[in-house]
């Protein structure tokens, strides 16, 4: 039986939550939990109450006498992004493991004290990369382990947040870099994540740009919504404005949110036009790989539609994928980040050869199904892994070592070497990427398919790409 804690009951503690009380409940026992709003604490124990009868809570400045009292094996953390490296060191010096939410932290000072103290301690940190687990970007990296484009070269990632859930990062404390690194950390580790993994390297340099052009008191004037509150609540604009939410309007949002305000003043509904946020809503950047791939990443929060395109180039063709995801917002009790199977695709456009669609698997519940997928991973038996889906600190460093090289890029106006941000850190190990020195055949009339002819004919996939995957030897 493995024992666990978790610091931070928040939205996203919800699915630890339900885990522990549910499904892993016969190899896995939640012995506590810690956050610094009492109401919030008090809610985890309702929910949690008919699981653990005996859950004991404790106020965040009582961290080190949780562990002391309790001696957990890991502990999960749940909470701001930017108290992770605090109680991710505190724990591994206190002979705990843990598994912390993305991003691992938010800068560089507090990413080197996390490589420190894994190195002092040996303890392990696990980052919970759950857009790995989802079937669709699982079989990406299948079939670019396959060879099937050959060795990569290039990529083109854009990622759209829409106005519903791109928006929500602007009402909370996601809004200043200061909790959450910005959306080139907060959010796109995740994406950067995908990035290294999918092609099996690590960034080197980062050339960055952004702005905040549409969450503005600008934006706000040219809705007629220059005269709105400081939040939702109470906004004298409210009925005209297509960002008002209503926190009453889902249960679960107004437990956790309106009903602890009272003990932290936390408002989850600040205004987005605010003058007050400090994060960009439009981000460009170009990253240079160790083996050589570049990158060319966009993200805009303030989209019609929620989704991903995605373009890798090789020296054998291009796979392409897109992927469109239903809309949410924290705590409106709706499936978050669901796939819309009508909105996903992967392409293949092999060099002078007829290009095709591949059958996309999909994958229910949260996260396009790389929760649960992630979860089994986590706290169920062991089993395989030979995509290598699951992250320690030093992939969760890389993740985010691109967002934080970014944001000083745009600070400063330069190139950003990632070896200048930490230290002693060690290389990432990942499946083995093929085509390095693949011969690669002529293909007799290639030349009369450029620009071209089109197939809806579904794929001739190697049927058993797994047996093609490198095993990383
Ligand atoms: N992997 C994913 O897909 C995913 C999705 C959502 C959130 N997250 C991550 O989960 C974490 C929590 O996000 P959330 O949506 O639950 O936010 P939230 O605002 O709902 O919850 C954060 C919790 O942290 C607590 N907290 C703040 N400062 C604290 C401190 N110093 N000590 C202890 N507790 C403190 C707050 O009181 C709150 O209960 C974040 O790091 C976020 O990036 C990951």
């Amino acid at each position: 039986m493995q024992t666990y804690v978790i610091v931070g009951v928040g939205g996203r503690s919800l699915m630890f939550k339900e885990a522990l009380a549910d499904l892993f409940k016969d190899s896995s026992k939640l012995l506590a939990v810690c956050d610094k709003n009492p109401g919030r604490l008090e809610l985890a124990r309702k929910e949690l109450s008919k699981a653990y009868p005996n859950l004991k809570l404790y106020n965040h400045n009582d961290f080190e006498k949780m562990l002391a009292e309790h001696k957990p094996d890991t502990v999960i953390v749940c909470s701001m992004d930017s108290t992770h490296h605090d109680y991710i060191c505190r724990s591994l010096y206190a002979g705990c493991n843990v598994i912390t939410e993305k991003p691992m932290t938010i800068d560089a000072g507090k990413c080197q004290q996390i490589i420190d103290a894994v190195k002092k301690t040996g303890k392990k940190v696990r980052v919970t990369f759950n857009y790995r687990y989802a079937p669709p970007r699982s079989q990406v990296k299948e079939l670019l382990n396959s060879g099937i484009i050959g060795k990569i070269l290039s990529v083109e990632f854009q990622y759209l947040l829409d106005t519903n859930h791109g928006a929500d990062y602007f009402r909370r404390w996601h809004r200043n870099k200061a909790n959450s690194g910005g959306l080139l950390v907060h959010k796109a580790t995740h994406h950067f994540d995908l990035v290294n993994w999918w092609i099996g390297s690590t960034p080197q340099s980062v050339a960055a740009m952004g702005a905040r052009l549409f969450y503005t008191p600008k934006q706000a004037e040219r809705y007629g919504l220059a005269s709105h509150g400081e939040r939702c609540t109470d906004c004298p604009v409210s009925k005209k404005c297509n960002f008002y939410l209503n926190m009453n309007a889902w249960p679960t949002m107004r437990e956790l949110y309106v009903d602890c305000e009272k003990y932290d003043g936390y408002f989850r509904d600040r205004c987005v036009f605010s003058d007050q946020i400090d994060i960009e809503d439009s981000m460009n950047i170009v990253v240079r790989y160790q083996s050589g791939a570049i990158l060319s990443y966009c993200l805009n929060a303030f989209c019609s539609w929620e989704g991903y395109r995605l373009a890798v180039n090789g020296t054998k063709g291009r796979l392409e994928h897109t992927c469109q995801e239903t809309s949410y917002v924290n705590g409106d009790g709706s499936v978050q980040g669901a796939l819309k199977p009508e909105g996903t695709t992967i392409r293949i456009y092999p060099h002078f050869k007829t290009p095709y669609n591949v059958p996309v698997r999909s994958g229910a519940g949260g996260h396009g199904g790389g929760d649960i997928e992630m979860l089994k991973d986590i706290f169920g038996q062991p089993r395989p892994d030979p995509l290598r889906r699951s992250a320690d600190y030093v992939q969760g460093a890389y993740s985010i070592l691109t967002g934080i090289a970014a944001n000083k890029s745009m600070a400063e106006n330069q190139i950003v070497r990632i070896e200048e941000l930490v230290s002693g850190l060690p290389k990432s190990v990942f499946p083995q990427m093929p085509g390095e020195d693949e011969r690669i055949e002529y293909v007799p009339d290639g030349r009369l398919l450029i620009g071209g002819q089109e197939s809806n004919v579904q794929a001739n996939v190697p049927q058993k790409l797994t047996e093609t995957l490198g095993s990383g030897k």
